[in-house]
């Protein structure tokens, strides 16, 4: 069955045509062709979809298009851009924080949320905001160290 679905995603207010039962990460890649948002296991199990739903880091791929009526969801293509990269990019480029870069946009979208929610990260707090990613390049403490040095540098701005 299809429903008309109205949300705001990365500040732009949207009326789209979903399919019941349709995930909003098919929403994201297939309906709004916001590519950024990885499909991994499809399952909740790897971060690779992770966006924000009013400020949480969610699994896009388990979150159903009906759930997210009203809301304000954010993608990688909202937090930053080339020209303007969210603090986050700029520190994972400056730390080579990826080798394939599958797993980075989910990671970074987690990051998000819990510098908008903590802007004064423990490194535990860190390594506990991005435990739930499957990483197999084995980026992980370049990931933490980009993510202690976002967090500096917003703090001191
Ligand atoms: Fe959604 Fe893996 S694709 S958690
Ligand atoms: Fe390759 Fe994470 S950077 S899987």
């Amino acid at each position: 069955m299809q429903q008309v679905v109205a949300l705001q995603v990365n500040g732009q207010q949207v009326s789209v045509q979903g399919e019941s039962g349709q995930s909003l990460l098919d929403l994201l890649r297939n309906t709004l062709h916001l590519k950024a948002t990885r499909l991994g296991c499809g399952q909740g199990q790897c971060g690779a979809c992770r966006v924000l739903l009013d400020g949480h880091a969610v699994a896009a791929c388990e979150t159903p298009v009906w759930a997210v009526e009203g809301k304000s969801v954010t993608t990688l293509e909202g937090l930053g851009s080339r020209s303007a990269p969210h603090a986050l990019q700029t520190a994972f480029i400056e730390e080579q924080a990826m080798q394939c870069g599958f797993c980075t946009s989910g990671i970074l979208m987690s990051a998000a949320a819990l510098l908008q929610k903590n802007p004064h990260p423990t490194r535990q707090e860190i390594v506990q905001a991005i435990d739930g990613h499957l990483c197999r390049c084995g980026a992980h403490n370049r990931v933490v160290r980009a993510i202690e040095k976002a967090a500096a540098r917003l703090a001191a701005a």
